[in-house]
């Protein structure tokens, strides 16, 4: 938090007083940005030699797993999308399903009630977890380098151990309490049940084991062989619901892009089950016909619209958005530019409207949660976009006995129950009832943007809920703002998700006047350390601009 205001405040500050543009990573050949500056290195050596950003990323990937245990992971899932130098978009859903004895009430006690913590915490809250597959899926498609020695760099940070940074320290010591629950986790992520101490090396034997039998078995291993054996197991023994014929029945799907255009840039995003690409269609859709560009951008009115736009597209998010293999979403229409003029015909520019107004429901919002993203581009143009995910920080915090990773609690991205909130505050509904085998709604939104069938951002983040916001501002700050990558990335944040019904404001971050302005424009405010974490890589003038937000602790490499 600390570490936070004060990075904002000197930015803020030396903004004012030298009126200057802070600079960002520039690079010729490639460029890897992630949360974590071991596995942005790992990423960076291997396109340095000579593998591309699909190698990269599936070394990234796995490097997290180890040295990024809050949410880089193998027992969680997430998104890819992959842009290759001729043109052509791939999108790659890994996410996590609903293990075939899950059901809409699964988590609701006998009075229809729903159990406290029962789709966060343990073993029941894990969906069957797809990241080991989804890397190999992408390695298989586009890979060129050998398997192994992608997976060479985690297996050593997993067996030799890291130190851990002082952020890190802090991270896993704030889940003691829970990592003291399980004993499997308690072995890894405490020191004999107690905090650990900032430098300490994390060891992480059992992982490195796991990770070496996948690097020569794929991903049968994880799905068919001794590491599916020791997670069914382990949900034998604590009362989760994966089961062998889960495992065995995992795919991954490659699916079509969302694909919108904003003023004369492409952006290609993440289809559902991920919400992230819709959603933003909506939004900018929305925002286009006015020019952003020449509002300030951190000035009321411009908020006002974003907002405005935002309250509709989430509310759509809530009513409409599921997985699409369960369900039938009206996608078309809802990124069509038409519906757009709909939504703007619909805003009040000068006061705002009441989410009542928008649809019907109430929701809270509760801080805390982990997700990571990774960006990469390589020296031929290839480039990847990855979201990952737990879900919640270091997932359900149940580490899988013998086999060493954390398993995920992404069953809380369902609707549990219609109308009650989830960790981050939405709500869903039928379109996102839990139904065995179906995958839960996410709002990660991996992103690629092109100009004139160029590359020009490869961009995402992890926040839940606030991920769609801050990438989209984060291109419209580019776009519109004509920042530079770093400066789009570091400018301040609003977010508004249509329930609860007020705006987020970074803080510090905007100014008394907008503050106050916005207030009497009838919103209501609600102050946050930080909005989502954006990592995001921007190619201009033949330069590649890296940049890892310093929200968090992340890095960009280039070369
Ligand atoms: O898929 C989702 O929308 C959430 N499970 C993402 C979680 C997340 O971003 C946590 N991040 N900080």
């Amino acid at each position: 938090m600390r570490r936070f205001k004060s990075t904002i405040t000197f930015l803020l500050v030396a903004r004012l007083l030298w009126a200057t543009e802070f600079q960002p990573v520039f690079a010729e050949k490639g460029m890897v940005v992630s949360e974590d500056p071991l596995a942005t290195a790992v990423g960076l050596q291997v396109l340095k030699n000579g593998g591309n950003a699909i190698d990269a990323a599936v070394a990234v990937g796995f490097a997290l797993a180890v040295t990024y245990p809050t949410a880089g992971n193998i027992g969680g899932g997430g998104f890819m999308v992959i842009r290759l130098a001729d043109g052509k978009v791939y999108t790659l859903d890994y996410r996590e399903t609903a293990p075939a004895a899950a059901h809409k009430d699964v988590y609701l006690d006998d009075e229809g009630n729903v159990v406290k913590d029962a789709s966060l915490l343990g073993y029941k809250a894990a969906g069957t977890p797809g990241t080991v597959a989804g890397l190999e899926a992408a390695f298989k498609r586009f890979g060129t380098k050998p398997w192994k020695e992608l997976l060479d760099p985690a297996i050593r940070y997993a067996e030799k151990g890291y130190p851990l940074s002082r952020h890190k320290t802090a991270s896993i010591n704030s889940r003691l309490e829970y990592f003291n629950l399980f004993p499997s986790s308690k072995k890894i992520f405490t020191r004999n049940g107690e905090p650990f101490e900032p430098f300490d090396v994390l060891v992480q034997k059992d992982l490195a084991a796991t990770l070496k039998r996948i690097a020569g078995h794929g991903a049968a291993d994880f799905y068919r062989g001794e590491t599916a054996r020791l997670i069914v197991r382990d949900m034998e023994r604590n009362r989760g619901m994966i089961t062998l014929a889960d495992l065995k029945g995992y795919k991954v799907k490659w699916r079509e892009p969302v694909h919108f255009t904003y003023r004369d840039f492409d952006i290609f995003s993440m289809p559902l089950p991920a919400s992230g690409g819709i959603v933003m269609a909506e939004i900018f859709n929305t925002l286009e016909p006015f020019d952003l560009g020449a509002f300030n951008v951190n000035s009321s009115d411009l908020i006002h619209m974003w907002v405005e736009s935002e309250r509709q597209a989430y509310a759509d998010r809530a009513v409409f958005m599921g997985d699409v293999d369960f369900v039938q979403v009206p996608v078309k229409k809802l990124i069509s530019k038409k519906y757009a003029e709909y939504i703007r015909s619909q805003i009040d520019f000068f006061h705002a409207r009441s989410s009542d107004d928008v649809a019907a429901n109430e929701a809270w919002m509760k801080e805390s949660f982990e997700t990571t993203h990774f960006s990469i581009v390589d020296q031929w143009g290839n480039a990847v976009s990855n979201t990952y995910t737990l879900n919640s920080g270091y997932g359900a915090k149940a580490v899988v006995e013998g086999a060493g990773f954390l398993l995920n609690n992404e069953m809380d991205d369902f609707s549990i129950k219609p109308g009650v909130p989830n960790q981050y505050g939405l709500i869903g509904s039928f379109a996102n009832q839990i139904d065995p085998r179906k995958r839960m709604l996410s709002s990660m939104t991996p992103t690629i943007v092109t100009h004139n069938d160029s590359l020009f951002m490869v961009v995402g983040a992890p926040g839940g809920s606030r991920i769609i916001t801050a990438v989209a501002q984060t291109i419209s700050n580019v776009i519109d703002h004509g920042y530079n990558i770093r400066t789009a990335i570091e400018s301040p944040r609003f977010h508004h998700q249509w329930k609860p019904d007020v705006v987020f404001l970074e803080r510090p971050g905007f100014t008394d006047d907008t503050i106050i302005e916005l207030q009497g424009k009838g919103h209501k405010v609600r102050y946050v350390k930080s909005l989502a974490s954006v990592q995001g890589i921007l190619i201009k003038k033949g330069l590649i601009q890296g940049w890892s937000d310093p929200r968090r602790d992340g890095k960009a490499m280039g070369f």
